[in-house]
């Protein structure tokens, strides 16, 4: 018994310092205040998700270029002749609809309370869970900033070497497995013509395609593809599998078969490479659960990107607009 109590008071102190730690978010957040915070976003996103598969991604893919821009704030969702919205990487983002969506349920039953920065952060969440990926407490408390810059929407490019994407994690705190394991959202994502048809058809000013390249995969996405490429047609990043959040798109980037340059760049780098190993290295179905795992811890360590809690920031009352 006496063993018993020895053990509890090192634990009460844990959780007391965890309460009054400022500048931090937790899971469960909206217990009290909000109860139905996280089973409103999830209903909302996995009909949205079942209407239209493509509104994962894209989901995942907002709340990434929100955190990555000003922190996990929810500026991407505000309004304004230059807002992040505007900025050219950002044209592609939808599913904004989705967010306000959840927004307007939320506030019919707890006006005021939870923010748009949250519903970002759980529907991206919910988005990976719906279409395989494992389920992870998502920690929540962010409020929503008042800045939005689209000078200030500067992103990991497709084309950018692996020593930039290095760089412009690390910025954000986030190291190399981080990274890696990040890209692996890729899984359920498309690309546009656009974005890569520089590798088919003209690689580096050489009039010839990446020499990289999958010959066979080559051909297939050449006909994806007609030459000079366009917005309109997308190609999916995990050939075969984009609609189930898998380890798939790892196997097909060693085989040649990525389809961005920053993605076949991860089989390239011996620093990249390591962590692609350690997803396809061991067998089904532990190379799943490891990544999934991973998956999740990565998003969470994103979703601390610069934080707003406490009196900062605020609640919006609408996602597109300061209060
Ligand atoms: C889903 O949305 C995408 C993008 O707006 C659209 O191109 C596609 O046709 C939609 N699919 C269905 C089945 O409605
Ligand atoms: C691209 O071309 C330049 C100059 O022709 C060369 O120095 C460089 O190594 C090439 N880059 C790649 C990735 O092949």
């Amino acid at each position: 018994m006496e063993l018993h109590s020895y053990i509890k008071i090192p634990f009460l102190f844990v959780v007391l310092l965890a309460t009054l730690a400022l500048g931090s978010t937790r899971v469960g957040f909206y217990k009290t205040t909000c109860p139905q915070a996280e089973t409103i976003v999830q209903s909302v996103v996995q009909s949205s998700i079942r209407f239209n598969r493509t509104y994962a991604p894209a989901i995942l893919q907002m709340f990434f270029h929100d955190c990555f821009v000003n922190g996990c704030d929810a500026s991407i969702l505000l309004d304004g002749s230059s807002s992040e919205k505007t900025a050219p990487p950002n044209s592609g983002l939808r599913a904004y609809e989705v967010i306000d969506a959840a927004k307007s349920m939320l506030e019919t039953v707890c006006p005021g309370v939870v923010s748009c920065a949250d519903i970002l952060a759980l529907a991206a969440r919910d988005s990976v869970v719906q279409t395989g990926g494992t389920h992870w407490a998502m920690p929540t408390g962010r409020r929503d900033g008042f800045v939005s810059l689209a000078s200030e929407a500067i992103f990991p490019s497709p084309s950018d070497s692996i020593d930039v994407q290095i760089q412009k994690f690390a910025k954000k705190g986030l190291n190399i497995e981080d990274l890696v394991t990040l890209v692996g959202g890729h899984t359920i994502g498309t690309a546009s013509c656009r974005t890569f048809s520089n590798r088919l058809y003209n690689y580096n000013n050489t009039n010839e395609p990446d020499p990289t390249i999958d010959q066979a995969f080559l051909h297939r996405l050449r006909t994806l593809c007609p030459h000079g490429g366009d917005d309109a047609t997308r190609v999916a990043l995990d050939t075969e599998s984009v609609n189930i959040f898998d380890t798939s798109y790892f196997e097909n980037i060693k085989r040649g078969r990525g389809v961005l340059e920053s993605d076949s760049l991860l089989w390239s780098d011996p620093r990249t490479q390591k962590y692609v190993k350690r997803f396809i290295g061991a067998k089904r179905p532990h190379r799943l659960t490891t990544f999934k795992k991973m998956f999740g811890k990565a998003m969470v360590k994103m979703s601390k990107i610069g934080l707003k809690t406490g009196n900062h920031g605020e609640i919006r009352r609408v996602c597109n607009k300061v209060n």
